[in-house]
């Protein structure tokens, strides 16, 4: 058992936080089955999107993919369709790279349409990382081993008064007090503490059921320290073409970049402007970087159904914007 400055991490009244889990837990759809299927989905989606979100989009999916197989033979571009709106398109991709995988025949590497049911296995799988796949080995299959998301994070600065804790401290620590007999409700309770209540803002630490061992909560705002990290701006072009029923022609994206794949008018960080016409600059705000998209718009004469294909929210404010215009 570690020591953190003198007291064992393990102080923690595990069964005070499993009761108030078990009492106070968000009633999430994927909460109700061990199904590993439905559980990667959720724990995919809820990378970099809120669970109030996340929940309308894991419907969408589940309900046109209730399996592995599903997805596998469904293709690239219906995927991202669905995903349209979660952003972090990357995601949808690889996870659709995943589902192909694991439903390819053993003698071709894959997993005959079996998920991997440990951790270790799930890591090998693309677009899987440690987090991944600790949270669906741990709350499918009971495989004790600790998650680490921001959630877990903040608890572990706040109980141990830690204002810059490391990768690897935070992960000593998740370790250390994991409730081995339910290794996944642990998990989430933890994940859900610091959703719900050892919030970032405002934390609720008169309802915190593990507060009697928190050292940082007379001052739990100065536990983490804010990561100072620039978001990155980025200055884009855009030429939107629409025919005269007001629709645009659109291209589909390449392979890279923030948007790949996705469907939408041509954008650049550099495009020959001469002969359109200047209709004003969106600006969209993601996790890391900050798009100012300068737009011009021009005719053609026919244009496409964008209904069909995947948007990303940038495009849709894009066209929104020359349509106001
Ligand atoms: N955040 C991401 N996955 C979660 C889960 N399974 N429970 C609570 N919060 C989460």
């Amino acid at each position: 058992m570690s020591r953190w400055g003198g007291r064992l991490s393990q102080d923690i009244h595990q069964a005070s936080l499993m009761a108030w889990f078990a009492e106070h837990q968000r009633d999430l759809p994927w909460r109700n089955t061990k199904d590993p299927w439905p559980i990667l989905l959720s724990e995919i989606l809820l990378q970099q999107t809120q669970v109030s979100r996340g929940i309308v989009f894991w419907q969408r999916l589940f309900e046109r993919y209730p399996t592995v197989q599903d997805m596998a033979v469904s293709t690239e571009e219906e995927v991202l369709l669905l995903w349209q709106g979660a952003g972090y398109y990357s995601r949808a991709r690889r996870l659709f790279q995943l589902a192909k995988l694991v439903c390819a025949p053993i003698s071709e590497g894959g997993y005959n349409g079996h998920l991997p049911v440990t951790g270790a296995g799930l890591q090998s799988l693309p677009g899987i990382g440690p987090y991944t796949a600790a949270a669906v080995a741990s709350i499918a299959h009971g495989e004790s081993i600790a998650c680490v998301d921001g959630n877990v994070r903040r608890v572990m600065a706040r109980q141990m008064a830690n204002a810059t804790p490391t990768t690897k401290e935070v992960q000593e620590w998740a370790d250390t007090v994991l409730w081995t007999k339910d290794a996944g409700n642990w998990n989430q309770a933890v994940m859900e503490l610091g959703a719900t209540v050892c919030t970032p803002q405002k934390p609720r630490c008169g309802g915190c059921p593990i507060a009697s061992s928190c050292e940082g909560a007379s001052s739990p705002l100065r536990f983490p320290a804010p990561k100072v990290r620039a978001k990155k701006r980025l200055d884009l072009m855009c030429i939107v073409l629409l025919d005269p029923d007001g629709r645009p022609h659109l291209v589909q994206r390449g392979n890279d970049g923030i948007l790949a794949s996705m469907w939408g008018p041509q954008m650049a960080e550099q495009l020959d402007v001469t002969s359109y016409e200047y209709v004003g600059e969106v600006h969209h705000v993601l996790s890391h970087r900050d798009l100012h998209v300068r737009i011009w718009k021009g005719s053609i004469d026919q244009g496409m159904d964008e209904g069909n294909v995947p948007l990303s929210s940038l495009d849709q404010k894009v066209l929104k914007r020359v349509r106001e215009n």
